[in-house]
């Protein structure tokens, strides 16, 4: 198999580049303070062909410079003084349910605008990947980026896995990691219920600094850290069983919401262990089915109103393709 990791080679437009989506299995909002995360890229792809054009346009619309903040964040932060642009996306992934969109569609823009420019290597790719996003959100950590940039399973600011780069904002600095695939199939659901990231994690910020705050970041912190390691050796039992204490901890922040809940328990009777997954108040849960009950699982989701996807990780990050 290529290297995941290959850097992204110089391309003359029009240039064409996919990227997965991803879901966060332990930590989100704590990895905002500093706290470890754990990741994978999952197999729902956004697609994007980059060319010049008389109008700076995203799908034909001349407004989304300034409509879309992602693709306004991108044009600010790696096309600047560069000619008019005419950009096609198309996406399997959700919008806004926490499974990547907007971390796909601004790595397959760096990628392309990178590429346009004489080629970028993957660390700086993840670096600017974050600021474009930061740019868009003001506020976050380089989660799913860096995730959507280097594919497969990643540890953000824990485990022993290889180094694979560092992020940095101004107030912190990220270390960021690779984590064995343990080779699982994963059921993800998106509520249908669209939420605003910035939003949610500017709330859980404010609840983390109140009286208690420290103490649940801690717990946030402990969960996370034996996340990593449990995925790391392969534990399914243990996986499961903190997949529901970090679910107990993002109800207790105040991110959960009663379509979610709906969803787990729905899930419970196929499913070895199921949380929210990212920035919640809405979007998504992850779940472990209980082997063999795959489509059982599916079918309880989908009538509890979910949408449901069957997921494997996706080995390899943003990569150029054939336009
Ligand atoms: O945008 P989402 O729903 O995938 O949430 C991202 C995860 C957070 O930890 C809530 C925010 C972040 O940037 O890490």
């Amino acid at each position: 198999m290529t290297d995941p990791l290959f850097p992204i080679p110089p391309r003359d437009l029009p240039i064409s580049a996919a990227s997965p989506g991803k879901c966060i299995v332990f930590g989100e909002h704590a990895v905002v303070q500093g706290a470890p995360e754990l990741l994978f890229a999952i197999d729902l792809t956004t697609q994007v062909v980059v060319t010049t054009g008389p109008a700076t346009r995203l799908n034909a619309d001349g407004e989304a410079p300034r409509k879309n903040p992602y693709f306004g964040s991108a044009l600010n932060l790696a096309w600047q003084g560069g000619p008019p642009l005419e950009v096609r996306s198309v996406s399997r992934i959700p919008k806004a349910a926490g499974l990547g969109s907007s971390a796909a569609l601004v790595a397959c823009l760096a990628a392309t605008f990178g590429a346009a420019r004489g080629g970028v290597d993957r660390s700086r790719l993840a670096q600017r990947s974050f600021e474009i996003e930061r740019g868009a959100q003001g506020v976050g950590s380089p989660g799913d980026t860096s995730t959507v940039v280097a594919g497969g399973f990643v540890a953000i600011n824990g485990g022993p896995g290889s180094p694979l780069w560092s992020v940095s904002a101004p107030d912190h600095e990220w270390q960021v990691r690779r984590v064995n695939d343990p080779g699982w199939v994963w059921v993800l659901a998106y509520s249908g219920i669209p939420h605003s990231t910035g939003d949610a994690v500017r709330a859980v910020t404010a609840r983390l600094r109140e009286p208690g705050g420290p103490a649940l970041l801690d717990r946030f912190r402990e969960v996370a850290t034996e996340g990593i390691d449990a995925v790391g050796r392969g534990d399914r039992g243990r996986v499961a069983a903190l997949l529901a204490r970090n679910q107990e901890l993002l109800r207790e922040v105040g991110v959960s919401h009663p379509r979610l809940e709906a969803l787990i328990a729905a899930a419970a009777p196929a499913a070895e262990g199921t949380k929210l997954t990212g920035a919640g108040v809405g979007g998504s849960v992850l779940c472990l089915p209980v082997p063999g009950k795959e489509t059982e699982l599916v079918r309880r989701l989908a009538r509890a109103g979910g949408l449901p996807f069957v997921v494997r990780p996706a080995p390899a990050g943003v990569a150029l393709v054939e336009p």
